[in-house]
């Protein structure tokens, strides 16, 4: 059927070029869309996970921190499904890492609680024996900074179109809603019930005396990041 193509030069290489150029664009062009493509059930950062994101960049936590699990049986086992491009649509920067003196981090909200992290923080070695992580006791009093959070929430992610405020498709087929606070104010509002409801689960009475005093200490917000990675 081609033959007449094949014995023709010209022809030929007019159709060589015009279906590598197809298939080209078929590679670039759809990443000129700025939307994500997340994978169904990957939610945006609620304003207190993200000011926990924060705490967590802030003190270079993926220094010794990967967030990527591999596709080989020995990290699923351990840490759960392997990740997916799709998965990291929200966030930015990504922080993937490059070494792990301490374990993966990706799915740690499905096996580590608010109260084992209040421990670990405060003193690694006193929950895992050996442990040569580092104390963060500063987070204990240091207050997390919302207002950051929130201006990145309405400047950066509104830019790349985070959906915010609207229905999310979840793994069950239900859908969920993170809302994003319409001011400062609101936002502020919305991160000290979330941070109200982890302090509950503490039992640091400094923390809890200043979240019921409507303040948020950074550890709060870091427990609330890691709570929500799955
Ligand atoms: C100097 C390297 C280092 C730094 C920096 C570091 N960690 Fe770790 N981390 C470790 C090591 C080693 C372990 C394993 C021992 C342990 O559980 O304490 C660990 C364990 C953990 C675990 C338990 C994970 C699991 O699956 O059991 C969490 C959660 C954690 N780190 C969070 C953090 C956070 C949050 C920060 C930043 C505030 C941080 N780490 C900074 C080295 C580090």
């Amino acid at each position: 059927m081609f033959h007449w193509l094949e014995k023709n030069p010209f022809a030929f290489a007019v159709v060589v070029i015009v279906t590598i150029a197809f298939a080209g664009l078929v590679e670039i062009v759809p990443h000129f869309a700025q939307q994500a493509r997340p994978v169904i059930g990957t939610t945006p950062y609620t304003t207190l996970e993200l000011a926990g994101r924060h705490v967590y960049i802030k003190n270079s936590c993926n220094a010794c921190h990967s967030q990527l699990i591999r596709p080989f049986k020995s990290e699923t086992d351990r840490y759960g499904h392997y990740s997916l491009s799709g998965e990291y649509a929200y966030d930015r920067p990504f922080l993937w890492g490059s070494k792990r003196t301490g374990p993966d981090l990706m799915r740690v909200g499905n096996y580590r609680t608010t109260d084992w992290h209040e421990n670990h923080m405060k003193d690694p070695a006193s929950v895992v024996p050996g442990s040569i992580m580092p104390a963060y006791t500063w987070m204990f009093t240091n207050e997390a900074d919302i207002d950051t959070a929130y201006a990145e929430q309405v400047t950066v992610a509104d830019f790349f179109g985070v959906p915010y405020n609207e229905p999310i498709p979840m793994k069950d087929g239900s859908t969920k809603i993170i809302k994003m606070g319409s001011d400062v104010a609101e936002a502020r509002a919305m991160a000290l019930a979330e941070a109200k409801l982890i302090a509950q689960d503490m039992k640091d009475q400094d923390v809890k005396d200043a979240v019921a005093n409507g303040k948020i200490p950074e550890i709060v917000a870091i427990i609330a990041y890691m709570n929500g990675l799955h």
